[in-house]
C-alpha cells in the first residue's frame, strides 16, 4: 500500500469487538472467537511494523470486563499470558517493545510476573511499541493520575496518566458496528480520529486495516484550529 508518510498515523489503537458474535454465528462458544481474535492481533501488528507505524495498541480487556462469567475471564487471562510467552522470540527478533497498561492490582501475581519480565526484556526494542490495555478504563486512569498529581502537589495531569510517554492515539478503530468509546482512553482520545467498521474482530485483517488507514488518510485534522 502506498501512502504519504505524513498520512501514516504515529499511534493506531484498536477496540477489538465482536469476538463473541463471531463465534456464536458459527455455533461455537464465545472463547472460540477470542482465540481467532489473537490471529487478527498478530496480522495487524505485523502490518503496522511493515508500514512503519510506531505505536499500535489494543483494548484487550476493560475494567468492566471483570463482570463477565469467570470462565471467560480466566480463558482471556490465560490467552494473554500464553501469547506473551509464545510471542517473546518474535518481539525480540522484530524489535518490538511490549507494554501493558491498566489496573494491574487486579491481575494475578503470575500474570504480573509475566508482564514484568516481558516489558523488561523488550524495553530497549525500538522498531515499534505494542501496547496491550488490560483491566483498563479511561475513568480509572484519570482518577489514579489525579490522585498522584495531587499527592505530588503538581498541576499537570499528563505525566501521571498510565499512558505517560506514549503519544495520544491519532486513529482509533472500533470493529463490529458499535459506535462508542466505552470508557477507553477518555483523556488521550481528545483529538483522535475514529473509524468504525461492521467487520467483527476475528475477520478484521490486513485488507480491512488498509481500508481504515485510507479513511484516516482522507480526514482533515485541524485540532480545533482553522486550516492553513
Ligand atoms: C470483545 O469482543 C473482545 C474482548 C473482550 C477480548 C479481546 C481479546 C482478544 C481479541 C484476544 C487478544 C489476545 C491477545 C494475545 C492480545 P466481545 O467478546 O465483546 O464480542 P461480542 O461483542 O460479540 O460479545
Amino acid at each position: 500500500m502506498m501512502m504519504e508518510p505524513e498520512r501514516i498515523p504515529v499511534h493506531v489503537s484498536l477496540i477489538m469487538d465482536g469476538n463473541g458474535r463471531w463465534a456464536q454465528q458459527r455455533g461455537k462458544e464465545r472463547t472460540f472467537g477470542h482465540f481467532e481474535g489473537v490471529e487478527s492481533v498478530r496480522e495487524i501488528s505485523d502490518e503496522c511494523l511493515k508500514l512503519g507505524i510506531r505505536y499500535v495498541s489494543f483494548f484487550a480487556f476493560s475494567e468492566e470486563n471483570w463482570n463477565r462469567p469467570r470462565k471467560e475471564v480466566d480463558t482471556l487471562m490465560e490467552l494473554f499470558m500464553s501469547n506473551m510467552h509464545s510471542q517473546f522470540g518474535n518481539f525480540m527478533e522484530k524489535g518490538v517493545r511490549y507494554v501493558v497498561i491498566g489496573n494491574r492490582s487486579r491481575l494475578s501475581d503470575k500474570f504480573n510476573k509475566t508482564i514484568d519480565s516481558l516489558m523488561e526484556a523488550t524495553a530497549a526494542n525500538d522498531k515499534m511499541t505494542m501496547i496491550l490495555f488490560v483491566s483498563y478504563s479511561g475513568k480509572w486512569d484519570i482518577l489514579q493520575a489525579a490522585r498522584r498529581m495531587a499527592a505530588a502537589g503538581a498541576d499537570d495531569l499528563e505525566p501521571y496518566l498510565a499512558t505517560a510517554g506514549i503519544p495520544d492515539p491519532d486513529l482509533i478503530i472500533r470493529t463490529s458496528g458499535e459506535k462508542r468509546i466505552s470508557n477507553y482512553m477518555l483523556w488521550q482520545a481528545a483529538y483522535s480520529e475514529f473509524v468504525f467498521t461492521d467487520t467483527l474482530w476475528p475477520d478484521f485483517r490486513k485488507d480491512s486495516f488498509h481500508a481504515a488507514l485510507e479513511e484516516y488518510a482522507s480526514r482533515d485534522r485541524r485540532f480545533g484550529k482553522v486550516k492553513k
